[in-house]
């Protein structure tokens, strides 16, 4: 592989004061192919990088660039597959992307401002140990797979190869109807497995290190083996052989639920759980974190610890689809780490993260968003990592940041601590899903759309009525959604008295005044969370005009807009939530909520599901 290891350490030297730096390939005493070490010589100031692979020397050399990684260490992935998906479509457009357009142009010849562009792209995705790209939406577009789309994909793999990073592409299950002119796509017809492996050789003839298929197949209306009356294991085993011959692999999603289920957060696990041990050896199943859909907070889903037989890829959300857009701060890390803490991880062997990437000058909207993609990436490389560490690390790279000694632990602390705000003010104590229909940007708890499917709605979530709140999922009374966990988790989330107080109203339906272990009720509860929310989001625009001066004035004064915004933006969630849930109960918020629900339910954003609403946009609807 072409690596530019040598390139990146003579075009700009990292810190660290070197006479030289050497570049070892070496496989002895490596078994992890992208590890490398770190060898430095004191008596002569040479410091060397030794890796089994040129890909691992890249790792080596890009870690050089961290702070304090000039001195001797060994590092390795803890995971083969750390890879974004973009949900680009052909169209320029991205579903759920904040921050522009696609970067990915499939119509004219690439510009030399793409070229460089994706050139940054792919170091951006190197330095934070990212080794794969799947570069379309996973509500696939037929058209992917034509010729000259795959010329493109070709192109845009020759870039971002001396990077060490592979590019996949998500499919459409009917491609070999909609494209191929066959008269089905049913994974047992020979013709259809046919086509397929004619087009895998399509695509590797162009692409030799093509990573392979991403497929969401039979979930919220795209076509999949189902609709043959096949598995989720017959489609995707077809796949996994026309792939085989090249080295590919499918990633096959799990993120599926019907809408006749009574609960929807069961439904992966029911489907998925009986096929584990069924799926060819270069199948991985891709399964969200939660078992319903990246929300703020969700338990980790049942599939990690009920797939023991499958290789899983655990897909996280790095676009903020329901944590503000790119108006709110929310760094995401803190989250992940819960997520890798928590869930059982013996069989992860591959961390897919939903680009929050776009065409706007930033490249993520809200600027510190950037650091949610860094640390995706550093997560993946090792779940072990704190998100205090990592956003250190990345504030000291950062070029338009500047933090001095005193202003780095305000910094730490506004981020670390930003995601437990969103949690806070928009859905405390285990709620979920009370997000505004369609775009998911603020709350509707009482969101009635005539013929919508129960589960798309927040009553089906919040269940609130007179007497309490919250989803009974125990098998005592409830959908029984516990038993899907192993048994130590089962148990604890089956009983009120021992379930995380922050799942609690996740797996229970509660009285209003039940008594949590502090004494307060859950009403009470609910209330201190979200003005603790909003008073979170306050502290964080204090920090932040503590920390002017740390930036340019135009980007100090993007984020504080946003901060505005979000303040805006979380009283919105807290009175909206409080009112709806006040009424119901009959019990009164315990501060003055500034909105009434008369002001608030009328209100329509008005925005799609591909576009980050502007602050002009939201005070003009408010
Ligand atoms: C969510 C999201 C969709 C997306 C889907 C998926 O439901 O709102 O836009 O397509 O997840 O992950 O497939």
């Amino acid at each position: 592989m072409a690596l530019n290891a040598v390139e990146i350490l003579s075009n700009s030297s990292p810190d660290y004061y070197f006479n030289t730096i050497k570049l070892i390939e070496n496989k002895k005493g490596f078994s992890n192919p992208e590890a490398y070490t770190i060898t430095v010589d004191s008596l002569d100031h040479s410091l060397t990088v030794t890796s089994p692979s040129g890909q691992g020397l890249l790792y080596g050399a890009l870690s050089l660039y961290r702070p304090g990684n000039g001195k001797n260490h060994t590092d390795y992935p803890r995971n083969e597959i750390r890879i974004l998906n973009h949900w680009d479509n052909l169209d320029g457009t991205i579903e759920r992307g904040y921050a522009g357009k696609s970067i990915w142009n499939w119509d004219t010849p690439l510009t030399e401002d793409q070229i460089s562009l994706y050139n940054k792209y792919a170091l951006a995705n190197a330095m934070a140990g990212i080794n794969g790209t799947v570069l379309n939406n996973v509500n696939a577009s037929p058209n992917m797979l034509n010729h000259d789309k795959l010329e493109r994909v070709a192109e845009i793999a020759d870039i971002l190869r001396p990077y060490g990073i592979k590019v996949y592409l998500s499919v459409n299950f009917a491609s070999p109807s909609v494209i191929g002119g066959l008269e089905t796509a049913d994974p047992l017809n020979k013709e259809v497995a046919k086509w397929w492996k004619d087009k895998a050789k399509e695509i590797y003839a162009l692409i030799p290190d093509f990573g392979g298929f991403l497929v969401k197949a039979n979930s919220e209306g795209q076509p999949g083996p189902c609709d043959f009356g096949r598995t989720h294991a017959d489609g995707a085993n077809m796949l996994a052989k026309a792939l085989k011959p090249f080295g590919g692999k499918v990633m096959w999603r799990a993120f599926v639920y019907s809408p006749s289920d009574p609960d929807r957060a069961k439904q992966a696990y029911a489907e998925f759980n009986p096929l584990d041990g069924k799926f060819d050896d270069n199948v991985l199943v891709q399964v969200k974190n939660g078992p319903v859909d990246f929300q703020p907070r969700e338990p980790f889903s049942p599939l990690f610890g009920g797939m023991t037989e499958t290789p899983l890829i655990a897909e996280l959300q790095i676009t903020q689809e329901y944590l503000g857009h790119a108006n709110h701060l929310a760094y995401l890390a803190p989250m992940w780490e819960e997520f890798f803490e928590e869930a059982p991880s013996d069989n992860i062997k591959g961390v897919a993260g939903v680009a929050n990437i776009g065409d706007n000058e930033n490249l993520t909207g809200h600027p510190l968003a950037q650091a949610n993609w860094y640390a995706f990436g550093r997560l993946a490389w090792n779940p072990q990592l704190k998100s205090e560490d990592i956003i250190e690390e990345w504030a000291e790279m950062t070029p338009w940041l500047n933090l001095d000694e005193t202003q780095m632990p305000e910094f730490k602390k506004m981020m670390c601590e930003s995601r437990e705000h969103v949690v806070d003010y928009m859905m405390p104590i285990g709620l979920h899903h009370q997000f505004a229909w369609g775009h998911h940007y603020g709350p509707q708890p009482w969101c009635e759309i005539p013929g919508a499917r129960a589960d798309w709605l927040p009553k089906y979530y919040h269940k609130a009525d007179k007497n309490g709140i919250g989803f009974d999922r125990t098998v005592a009374t409830g959908s029984g959604a516990t038993a899907q966990y192993p048994e130590s988790f089962a148990n604890q989330f089956e009983n009120p008295k021992t379930c995380p107080e922050k799942y609690l109203l996740w797996f229970h339906h509660l009285d209003w005044n039940y008594k949590l272990p502090s004494g307060e009720t859950i009403w009470e509860s609910l209330n201190r969370h979200y003005d603790s929310g909003v008073d979170g989001v306050a502290e964080m625009r204090k920090i932040w005009q503590n920390l002017e001066g740390c930036t340019d004035p135009d980007i100090y004064k993007d984020i504080e807009n946003r901060l505005l915004t979000q303040h805006k933006d979380a009283i919105w969630w807290r009175d909206g939530c409080l009112e709806y849930f006040g009424n119901i109960s009959n019990l009164k918020p315990s501060k003055l909520s500034m909105h009434t629900l008369e002001d608030m339910i009328p209100v329509e954003l008005g925005i799609d599901n591909y576009t980050n609403p502007s602050k002009e946009l939201l005070d003009s609807k408010r």
